[in-house]
């Protein structure tokens, strides 16, 4: 499958996630986060952006974000931790966030995702289908463009994998396109209306 992603990707979810995500995560030490099928990084890159808008310097540190790919090209670790991408994929950003986000890095033309930013994540390579987690107790789970692609048994074992992972009360989100399978309907509750974000009921 291809790793088709880029920056600011439907930007409105996560947009979604972490305004609704925020206010229940705030009363733990650390804020847990799994993007799962993350590609080379911009999605969870542009996660944790968007979370720094939110949250104090001091109060981001407390952010991780586990960035899990099945990564067929063995790469996506390399790129995820030097955090350094062409003119061409950061132009989609929006210029206040490339300005306080990023840097010139060392190669020409080329942009380097700040510190403060990149130590909120660490890649991990995953295979979801093995249905083991890598963690638990996570207060958010990310996982868009990647169902898409299992059939109707291997995302529901999928899905239920991400709730048991899930704290109590924790959320899930899927791109717009993705819906709930019925059959997982009464572990979450749809917590909007105008993108497919869940909230852990049971
Ligand atoms: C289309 S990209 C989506 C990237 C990002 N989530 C986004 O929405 O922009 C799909 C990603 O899912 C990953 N993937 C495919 N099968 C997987 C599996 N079984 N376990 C983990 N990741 C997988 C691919 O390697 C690819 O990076």
């Amino acid at each position: 499958m291809m790793a088709f992603t880029y920056f600011f990707r439907d930007v409105q979810t996560l947009e979604l996630a972490c305004e609704h995500a925020l206010p229940v995560l705030k009363t733990r030490r650390y804020i847990n986060i799994w993007d799962a099928g993350c590609a080379m990084g911009p999605e969870p890159y542009t996660l944790a952006m968007l979370l720094r808008e939110r949250m104090g310097h001091m109060y981001f540190r407390n952010v991780r974000i586990t960035a899990t790919d099945i990564d067929e090209s063995n790469l996506f670790g390399k790129i995820i931790s030097e955090g350094v991408y062409p003119r061409k994929q950061v132009e989609r950003i929006p210029r206040d966030f490339l300005e306080r986000y990023f840097e010139k890095a060392a190669q020409d033309d080329h942009y380097r995702v700040i510190e403060e930013i990149r130590r909120a994540l660490v890649f991990r390579r995953h295979d979801l289908l093995e249905l083991k987690a890598p963690g638990n107790e996570f207060g958010l789970i990310i996982c868009k463009n990647v169902l898409l692609h299992f059939n109707e048994d291997q995302r529901i074992k999928v899905i239920e994998m991400f709730h048991d992972s899930l704290m109590e009360g924790g959320f899930l989100a899927f791109e717009q396109t993705q819906s709930l399978p019925r059959k997982t309907a009464h572990l979450f509750k749809p917590v909007v209306t105008n993108a497919q974000l869940f909230q852990k009921v049971v």
